[in-house]
């Protein structure tokens, strides 16, 4: 599993420190494909690059820890993200937000894996050995063996991706991390792409973080939720029951925002802004946007505490986010 503690992400930049990640804390288990949501520059792939063990200048960790406990060689060591990047590819990888531009263009795709995996074990096995191993592990996500010979601008935009992921989890990481990996395509190529991932996690019983904006896309795939605002985590639940009853009113308002098969009531947005990360508000960060919103909500910093097993959400008034019915203040979506 992995363990984030406590951790605060910040860049140093000419205007001041931007708070990206803000005392966030969660465990992510084996086996779980993990779904992070929440608007536009809310830190979410900060907190993946965290996850990853990347973090280089202006950002920094300023706070608290995250740790992956891994099973080496039969026993279990505890390893700080300082040292995750000599688990990259084969322990721990990563297809990061606009991933298109992570292939190198001037170099052919099985050239791609081998310089990829020049560290790993698999390399031991010698050129052909790899390269035979490489075409047979395309065949098993149904990828054509001649993308190979390519190069990246010769492959369409989905190809590409599904080529990523094929690289990311070629020699069965244990931990996948994903940053919208199907926001630039279209909604077939990315219904695919999405099976891909769902269909490689089953075969791998290995763990996702799939960070995406969509709630549809995490509503179909994912078996637990973090909802991230304003550089925090406001609520985190089993999917399945953060839809049922969500207990912060920012995830009550994202999920009414989706359209609903046979519903033509009107949809709502969420009207507002977030507030800046260079000088966030005092108490709740979502606040200025809250239909429940009270001056104690201005002044306290809501913890993020256990609303019943396993659920977790940061609002003073959790206990009445679902029977407070919403009103439609916002744009209309
Ligand atoms: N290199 C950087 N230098 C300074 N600030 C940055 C940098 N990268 C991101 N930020 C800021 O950090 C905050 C979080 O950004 P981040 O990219 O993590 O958000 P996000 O949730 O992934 O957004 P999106 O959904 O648009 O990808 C934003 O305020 C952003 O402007
Ligand atoms: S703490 Fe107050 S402002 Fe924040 S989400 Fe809850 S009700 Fe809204
Ligand atoms: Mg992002």
């Amino acid at each position: 599993m992995i363990r984030v503690r406590n951790v605060c992400l910040h860049y140093q930049t000419v205007q001041g420190t931007v708070k990206a990640v803000e005392n966030v804390s969660f465990d992510i288990f084996d086996g779980e494909i993990l779904g992070i949501a929440g608007e536009s520059g809310c830190g979410k792939s900060t907190l993946m690059k965290g996850i990853y063990g990347n973090v280089e200048a202006p950002l920094a960790l300023t706070q608290g820890s995250i740790e992956m406990e891994i099973e080496q060689a039969g026993e279990r060591q505890v390893i700080p993200s300082t040292q995750f990047h000599r688990y990259w590819w084969e322990h721990i990888s990563y297809i990061p937000q606009a991933s298109m531009s992570v292939l190198n263009p001037v170099v052919r795709i099985q050239d791609q894996f081998f310089d990829s995996y020049l560290r790993a074990d698999v390399r031991a096995l010698g050129k052909q050995q790899l390269q035979g191993r490489i075409a047979e592990y395309l065949r098993e996500l149904e990828l054509p063996v001649e993308v190979l010979h390519s190069y990246p601008h010769q492959l369409s935009g989905g190809m590409r991706q599904r080529v990523i992921v094929a690289l990311a989890t070629f020699v069965h990481p244990r931990f996948v991390l994903a940053d919208e990996p199907t926001t630039a395509l279209d909604v077939v190529v990315q219904r695919g792409i999405l099976t891909m991932l769902v269909n490689l996690q089953r075969q791998l019983q290995n763990t996702f973080i799939l960070v995406s904006h969509d709630m549809g896309v995490h509503y179909q795939i994912t078996d637990r939720m973090v909802i991230m605002y304003a550089g925090q985590v406001v609520e985190i639940a089993p999917t399945a029951i953060l839809f049922e009853r969500p207990r912060h009113p920012y995830t009550q308002l994202l999920i009414n925002s989706l359209p609903r098969l046979g519903d033509d009531t009107q949809r709502f947005g969420i009207g507002g802004r977030p507030p800046s990360l260079l000088a966030p508000p005092a108490g709740c960060r979502f606040a200025a946007r809250c239909h429940l919103a009270d001056d104690q909500c201005r002044q306290v910093q809501p913890p993020l505490v256990e609303v019943e097993p396993g659920h977790f959400a940061a609002c003073l008034k959790h206990e009445w986010v679902t029977e407070i019915p919403l009103v439609g203040g916002g744009e209309s979506a």
